[in-house]
Order: C-alpha cells, then sequence, then structure tokens
C-alpha cells in the first residue's frame, strides 16, 4: 500500500484516504495508491462497502497540474476512475474542501456523495485552458443533465454543497465527523439495499437541444479568443450524442489538443506564477505579521471609498478620514448604493449590506485615527499634500501601525522620509475601481521593513486582490509599462494609423479595450495634466506636444464628457471613431510636417508590445520588480492581458527575445528614443537563446 492513500476497516466500512498535501492532487503516487486501495477494499471480505475520502484540508483539489507537459505515467486517472465504477462494492465518495477536476471526476466514478456543508465542487480545468480529461465531461451531463452541466464545465466555478445537492451532485450535506456519517451512511445504503449507480450507465437529460448553440452564442463575447471553453461545450455536446465509451474518446482527443496548446501552457503559468507573487524573494515565509484588526482611510472619494469596500467586505472594521463633512457623507453614500447596486444583483443579500455598512465609520479629525493597525491614504496626488497627510499620520499613529500610500505617480521614498518611521511605510498601489480590479501593487519603499511586506502581501490575498511586491521608480511595473505602449500608441497615429485601427489590433490581440478607448474611460485630462507638469519641469523624457493633447485642450476628456478620441452616445459606452477627430489628427500631421504613411497592424503589434517588453526587461536590470512573473501578473490582474497569453514577458519569451530584440534594435535605429534603447537584459537573453522565465 502506497503511503499517500491509506486503507483501514472501519466499522464493517473500508476507508480509502488520499494523504498527499497540500491539496491531495491526484500525482502519479496518488493514482497507484487509490487503484490498489480499491482492489484491497474489493477483496476485503470484511468490509461491506468503501468510502473514499481526503485526508487534511481538501477532498482531491484536482490532477497534479505540475505533471501536464510530461509524458504520461501510469495509471491514468481514467483508469483509476474505472476501477471504482466497476468495484464489485457500493461505494460512497465523502468530500470537504474542495473537490475540484479529476476529484470531483474521482467522486463522479463512485455510486453516491456526501459532503459536509463548507465542501465546494466543481470542474475548473477551463481555467487552465484545458477540459476535464477524467470523464467529467461525459460523467457530470449524464448525473445532472447536459442543461445544468454545461455552465460548470465551461464557467468553471466552484458549487457549494448545498447547491450542488440541489443539482444533484451530492447525495447529502452531513454535518459533524465526516468519515463517521459517510460510514454510517454507506451501511444504511447496504441496509436498505440501495443499488449500485455507475453514472456511466445513465441517460444524459437534454431540456432543450439547442442548448450548445445558444450558450456557445452567450459566450462568445466574453470568451473571445480563448480555446477550452468552446471545447468544453463541444465534449458535453458528445456526451449528449455519443455513447459513453464513444464519448470518452472525444473527450480524450480535445483534452489531448488542448493540454499541448499554446494556451494551456499560458494558462498553467498563470496559475502558479500567481501563487508565487505571493511569495516575496528574501522575505522569509516565518517572517513575522502584524495583525490588522481596524483600518483607516484617508480621503473617501471614489478611490478611498473603494479601497474600504474591501475591507469591510471581509469583516474588518474600517474608518474614513475626510476634510469636510458633505464630501464624508457623500464618500459614504457612494459606497452604500455600490453595495445595495450589488444586493440588487443578488450577489449579496440585504442583511450584508447592514453588516458591512455597519463597520464603515467616518470622522473629520486625525485623532480618531490612533487605534488603526494600518492607515491608507488615498488623497489628490500631490508631494506637498502628501507629506501633509503622513506628518499627521505620524503623529497621530500608534506605534507599530502601518502606514500606506495609494499614490501612482510618487515616490514613496520621500514620503517615507518625511515620517519619523520609514521603515512602516509602504505604498499600495489599488487599481480604479478599487473594489473591483483584482491587481495590488504593493510598493516596499528603500527602508520598508520584512515585517510590514509580509503583513501587507498576506493582507492583499485576504482581501481579495492578487498583491505584487515591487519597487519604487516613476509608474511602478504597470504604469511603467503602460506609458510606453500609450506614447507609442499615440505615435503610430502621428505617423498614418487610425485610432480605431490600432485599438483593433490590440483588441484582437486580446485586450479588453484598445489604448484609446481605456485613455478615453481612464480620462484624457489625467494623462495630459501629468504631461504638462513635466514638461514645465522640463524633463527630458516628457513626450512632445501630440495630438492627444489638443484633444485635453478642447474639452474632450473622454467617456465622462462624452467625446473623446472616440465621440459617446448618450448612455452608451461604445467607442464611435468620430470624423471630427480624424480632421484634427490630419491637422497635427499638417502643423508638423508629417506625410502620413499606411501602417501594418503588425507594426502597431510589434511597437505597443514590444516596448513594453523592452521596459519590462529595464523594470526586471533595475530590480524594480523581482521576477518576470511578477509582471506576467500585473499586466494579467492590472489591465486584462489575455491570460491565454500568460502574461506580457511569458508571451515575450513565447515569441522569442531573440526576434523582439532584433525588432526592438530596428526600432531604436528608426525611431531613435529612449524606450527603444534595447535592454541588457533583453540583449543577453536573446544571445543566450534564454527567455525571461530562465532567469
Ligand atoms: N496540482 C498541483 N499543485 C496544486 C494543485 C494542483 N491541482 N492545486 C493546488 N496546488 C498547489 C499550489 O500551487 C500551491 O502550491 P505552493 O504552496 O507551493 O504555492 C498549494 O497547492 C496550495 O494551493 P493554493 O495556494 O491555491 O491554496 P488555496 O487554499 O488558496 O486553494 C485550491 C486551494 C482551491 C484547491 C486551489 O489551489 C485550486 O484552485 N487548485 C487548482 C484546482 C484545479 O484546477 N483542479 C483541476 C486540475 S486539472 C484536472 O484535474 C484535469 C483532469 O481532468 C484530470
Amino acid at each position: 500500500m502506497s503511503e499517500v492513500v491509506t486503507y483501514e476497516l472501519r466499522d464493517g466500512v473500508g476507508v480509502i484516504t488520499v494523504n498527499y498535501p497540500p491539496v491531495n492532487a491526484l500525482g502519479k503516487d496518488v493514482r497507484e495508491g487509490l487503484k490498489a486501495a480499491v482492489e484491497q477494499g474489493a477483496a476485503d471480505d470484511g468490509a461491506q462497502a468503501l468510502v473514499v475520502m481526503g485526508g487534511g484540508r481538501t477532498f482531491p483539489a484536482g490532477a497534479d497540474i505540475r505533471e501536464f507537459g510530461k509524458p504520461p505515467q501510469p495509471p491514468a486517472l481514467t483508469e483509476v476512475i474505472d476501477a471504482y465504477e466497476h468495484a464489485d462494492k457500493l461505494i460512497v465518495a465523502a468530500i470537504h474542501g474542495t473537490a475540484l477536476g479529476g476529484g470531483l471526476e474521482v467522486a463522479l466514478g463512485c455510486d453516491y456523495r456526501v459532503a459536509v456543508s463548507s465542501a465546494r465542487v466543481g470542474l475548473p480545468e477551463v481555467n487552465l485552458g484545458i477540459l476535464p480529461g477524467a470523464g467529467g465531461t461525459q460523467r457530470l451531463p449524464r448525473l445532472i443533465g447536459a442543461d445544468k452541466a454545461l455552465p460548470m464545465i465551461v464557467e468553471g466555478n466552484h458549487v457549494p454543497a448545498a447547491k450542488a445537492q440541489s443539482l444533484g451532485i451530492i447525495d447529502e450535506v452531513v454535518e459533524g465527523d465526516l468519515a463517521e456519517q459517510a460510514i454510517a451512511y454507506a451501511r444504511k445504503l447496504v441496509g436498505d439495499g440501495a443499488p449500485r449507480r455507475p453514472v456511466s450507465e445513465m441517460e444524459v437529460k437534454l431540456e432543450d437541444p439547442k442548448v450548445f448553440e445558444n450558450y456557445e452564442k452567450s459566450i462568445a463575447r466574453k470568451k473571445r479568443g480563448f480555446l477550452a471553453p468552446f471545447r468544453c461545450i463541444e465534449a458535453v455536446k458528445a456526451a449528449a450524442e455519443l455513447p459513453f465509451a464513444e464519448g470518452m474518446k472525444r473527450e480524450r482527443e480535445l483534452f489531448t489538443e488542448l493540454v499541448s496548446s499554446p494556451q494551456s501552457k499560458a494558462q498553467r503559468h498563470a496559475f502558479f506564477a500567481e501563487r508565487e507573487v505571493g511569495k516575496v524573494p528574501g522575505v522569509s515565509k516565518d517572517t513575522p505579521r502584524r495583525e490588522i484588526g481596524k483600518v483607516g482611510i484617508i480621503g473617501a472619494g471614489t478611490m478611498g471609498g473603494g479601497i474600504a469596500m474591501n475591507f469591510a467586505n471581509v469583516g474588518i472594521p474600517v474608518i474614513l478620514k475626510e476634510v469636510k463633512q458633505e464630501a464624508l457623507d457623500n464618500g459614504i453614500k457612494i459606497i452604500r448604493r455600490n453595495y445595495e447596486n450589488t444586493a440588487k444583483k443578488g450577489r449579496i443579500s440585504q442583511d450584508d449590506v447592514e453588516k458591512r455598512m455597519s463597520l464603515i465609520s467616518g470622522t473629520l479629525e486625525y485623532d480618531e485615527l490612533s487605534d488603526v493597525n494600518l492607515v491608507i491614504e488615498a488623497v489628490f496626488e500631490s508631494m506637498d499634500i502628501k507629506k501633509e497627510v503622513f506628518g499627521e499620520l505620524d503623529r497621530v499613529c500608534k506605534s507599530g501601525a502601518i502606514l500606506a500610500t495609494n499614490t501612482s505617480t510618487l515616490d514613496v521614498n520621500e514620503i517615507a522620509d518625511s515620517t519619523s518611521r520609514p521603515e512602516d511605510v509602504m505604498g499600495m498601489h489599488f487599481f480604479s475601481p478599487a473594489n473591483v480590479m483584482k491587481l495590488l501593487e504593493n510598493v516596499r519603499g528603500e527602508k520598508t521593513s520584512d515585517e510590514v511586506v509580509a503583513t501587507v502581501m498576506d493582507l492583499s490575498k485576504k482581501i481579495g486582490k492578487v498583491g505584487v511586491c515591487v519597487g519604487v521608480c516613476d509608474g511602478f511595473v504597470g504604469n511603467r509599462m503602460l506609458h510606453k505602449r500609450q506614447a507609442e500608441a499615440v505615435s503610430l497615429v502621428a505617423a498614418g494609423a487610425s485610432p480605431e485601427q490600432v485599438d483593433k489590433v490590440l483588441f484582437d490581440f486580446g485586450f479588453p479595450m484598445g489604448p484609446f478607448a481605456m485613455s478615453d474611460l481612464a480620462g484624457i485630462d489625467v494623462g495630459y495634466r501629468i504631461r504638462q507638469e513635466r514638461r514645465k519641469a522640463g524633463d527630458p523624457e516628457a513626450q512632445k506636444p501630440s495630438w492627444l493633447d489638443k484633444l485635453a485642450e478642447q474639452g474632450r476628456y473622454g467617456q465622462k464628457t462624452g467625446a473623446g478620441v472616440f465621440k459617446y452616445e448618450e448612455g452608451d459606452r461604445t467607442p464611435k471613431p468620430d470624423p471630427e477627430v480624424a480632421k484634427l489628427i490630419e491637422d497635427f500631421r499638417k502643423e508638423n510636417g508629417i506625410e502620413p504613411r499606411e501602417v501594418t497592424d503588425q507594426e502597431i503589434l510589434e511597437r505597443c508590445m514590444y516596448v513594453m517588453v523592452n521596459e519590462g526587461a529595464k523594470i526586471l536590470e533595475e530590480g524594480i520588480a523581482s521576477r518576470a512573473l511578477d509582471i506576467d501578473i500585473v499586466w494579467i490582474y492590472g489591465y486584462g492581458f489575455p491570460v491565454y497569453r500568460g502574461g506580457t514577458m511569458f508571451w515575450a519569451d513565447q515569441v522569442g527575445l531573440k526576434e523582439i530584440h532584433d525588432r526592438v534594435k530596428t526600432f531604436h535605429e528608426q525611431l531613435g528614443g529612449k524606450q527603444w534603447e534595447p535592454s541588457p537584459l533583453l540583449e543577453r537573453l536573446a544571445k543566450e537563446g534564454k527567455g525571461f522565465h530562465d532567469l
């Protein structure tokens, strides 16, 4: 018997337990162990039935993803599941934690399933760019009907036990000791003469034969660019149309296609990268964490309010500090409205709204922040104002409190040095809308202590964010790269492209929107003001005046004024090309002696993307990001970089750094500019034939 799977006889029932922490993933040893255990159980005369369950924190949470892309090692999971389905004893799966992917597939190979109320089940393979490859697409539709199985397989969401029971996946939700309950349940089934129930022998219920076609249409836009969701639909369709064995064959073909696709490779990279970012190099995992029981927020505007909601959502009390009562009341009113809207959509209850609101209070006095463990400043982007705020915080906050700034442009070290405790100061750069966007750039200053870094990184996860630790520089990781791309997009239009052409190329690449739809959303005035400040300060890197500035000067600030680079009809956020803008661009070209030329889609893609890769390489060289995967996650969660391309730097590695370096060099020769000076790191890796992820 393998060590990772144990078998014991309890009360006349053979109990098979998987012990492979942390998540009991179904690696080779576990598969071998599971197969051996069911054979042992079947041969055990003392066992009238069998129970299979997970030890530790969970039922198996899926196949071992680390094995994908490597030569398959027997026994295959399908073979193991067959052994369960065809064993000549009744088998009950006893679920706690998460029965996901291959884990749920094992449970579907059993006759009955019980779960504790906190358990969740699901087939999340689609999130890894694959589909359930051990019978999930064939058995789940047989158990609960194709119409209901479809969203579970295509969306990959986790389903709580109660819902799983109502769907017919779980037979009983049990309380108390799971093993005891499952044994009792198995004994009762045997006592009652309950039949064996091989799912593979069930008929697929199909309420609406057009469900597949309709479902495909319904996800066409949301899943644009992804392969796996569409293959999942095909697989479920096969379940409805083919006998089980043939359906299994079809599932295998589709699985094999997906698992070796670049998309799945990218999505698996993203899965592990998301977990890796939490481990900051140089910060030991044993670093003590500070307790965060109460949070203060300076500024109750859109940003401050959004930030506050994150904490109230997880039960942490928040106090908002404003200068004027009216602004404070307004900020709190908007938070309530946001919660009420979420409740209207049925995502939270009215009770939740009240509970969360009761955790949010307001004040006009700094002194009321004396008991908070963390304070996040979200006021106007001015160094003088920030220093004033931090002076007050330094005065009132208790020793050990973490003082954070939400600045997106200012020097965190300078802010830290204006206090008497720079080791407690850190940047927490939320992305707008702060209650929605998952990225949190946690900016470590030169003097920030490990304890503060570790606490803020843990806290990010607690409030449902993906925290990435970055260093201090202008724009940090995300905006620094974004600004380079934006400048390139503007210059491509000056050269002859249209804004809609540029946007389409990046939209088709997989971004949720193009650079100009994005600047219209963020507000053209924001970038304009920053550029003007820089020009005034004589910054040699400040961009030359552009046609985009002219739009700002005309009050075309973007969506909020109904017109920016594109125009917007009342109540409609769809960007529409505007002849007035085309004329303005044409005039700009004339004034600047630019003869417009045809710009190819290829040039747009290369210039917009390679300029970011080159900047990303510089960010790595400077240690602003510690690893390429940190940059990938910033782009996936902060800017909607298509996850099926794995993030900016992962994508670059797939293109090949030699190719990118050659083009960067050529653009440098043709266009000049610091942004095109090839990064020495890019040059070195290109020469060595390596990628950023080989570092
Ligand atoms: N394979 C290998 N490693 C896995 C894993 C898996 N299926 N699931 C989790 N891990 C690892 C994580 O990488 C992490 O490792 P480190 O501690 O070294 O970083 C560790 O287990 C803990 O994971 P989390 O930090 O994610 O823990 P959590 O408690 O926040 O979440 C979870 C637990 C919900 C199970 C989450 O890990 C998860 O969603 N896992 C993936 C589930 C999944 O996609 N299953 C389907 C796999 S594919 C499949 O099964 C194909 C098939 O049809 C046969």
